[in-house]
């Protein structure tokens, strides 16, 4: 069982686990009964992520899903899990103004919640202040942000050019000093996320972006080997077959994380 403490997870804890040198283990999860699995085998973090819109509802990206959608897969996932903390991601379009994520992230804390997602800077640091002044925690997102895909022209590793990468360490300073606790960094090459770990005041979650992160995650679809008819990326390891069984897949996965010894070089980009 986990080493980590079995009392739930709370928020400030994030900054404890780094502090202490504990990495942190994430994974997705969009139902109950994968939560009650991920929450007995060591899985600190559940995102209700927005990937919902790929791996369970079929669609090409995740640009369709709804906060309906969300705030539904979240009740489901709280009954579920007891001891992680769930987070809930805003999609496409509902974070577009202030009072609207507002009201979205309202929905997703009393549907079991504990902190909402969003992707990118800009703009969305403001709403990243307007949200933590109003009590809701919130996990920020850079790097490959799937809901960029139309103007990424496709999903694509992020700051790899000098300037690309300079724009993502100025981002990651910007989103930790707006307000947010925890910042996801998604497909861009292990240095960089490393250099960006290094200077962050928040933890760091990596998918796809190298062991030095403060914790990994990935999508449940992808570690347990499913064919979602999506391409797999780089990052993606099938844990199934070295696990045994879902829960000794999910086992193995947190072992992995909290060992560093994944992601290796063959799971990240140069
Ligand atoms: O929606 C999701 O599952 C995510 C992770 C890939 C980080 O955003």
């Amino acid at each position: 069982m986990s080493d980590t403490p079995q009392k739930p997870w709370t928020v400030p804890m994030l900054a404890q686990a780094r502090a202490e040198g504990r990495k942190l283990v994430m994974l997705t999860s969009y139902d109950a009964s994968f939560a009650r699995v991920l929450d007995d085998n060591g899985v600190d973090l559940i995102l209700i992520g927005d990937s919902l819109g790929m791996v369970v509802m079929g669609m090409a990206s995740t640009l369709p899903v709804t906060v309906d959608a969300i705030a539904y897969h979240t009740r489901c996932v709280a009954r579920g899990a007891r001891h992680a903390l769930k987070i809930a991601d805003f999609p496409f379009g509902s974070d577009a103004t202030p009072e609207q994520a507002h009201a979205a992230a309202v929905r997703f804390i009393q549907s079991g919640a504990a902190m909402v997602k969003l992707e990118g800077a800009g703009y969305k640091l403001d709403i990243i202040r307007f949200l933590v002044e109003r009590e809701i925690p919130v996990c920020a997102h850079l790097g490959l942000t799937p809901q960029s895909v139309l103007r990424m022209g496709g999903f694509k590793v992020q700051g790899r050019e000098d300037a690309a990468a300079a724009k993502l360490r100025e981002d990651a300073l910007a989103v930790a000093e707006a307000g947010a606790a925890l910042l996801v960094l998604e497909g861009v090459p292990a240095a960089l996320a490393a250099q960006i770990t290094a200077a962050s005041p928040i933890p760091t979650i990596g998918i796809g972006a190298g062991a030095d992160c403060d914790g990994q995650v990935l999508v449940l679809h992808d570690l347990l080997g499913l064919d979602t008819g999506h391409r797999k990326p780089k990052f993606v390891k099938d844990f199934l077959a070295e696990g045994g069984s879902v829960a000794g897949a999910i086992r193995a996965y947190a072992d992995a994380v909290r060992d560093g010894s994944f992601p290796d070089a063959d799971h990240a980009y140069a």
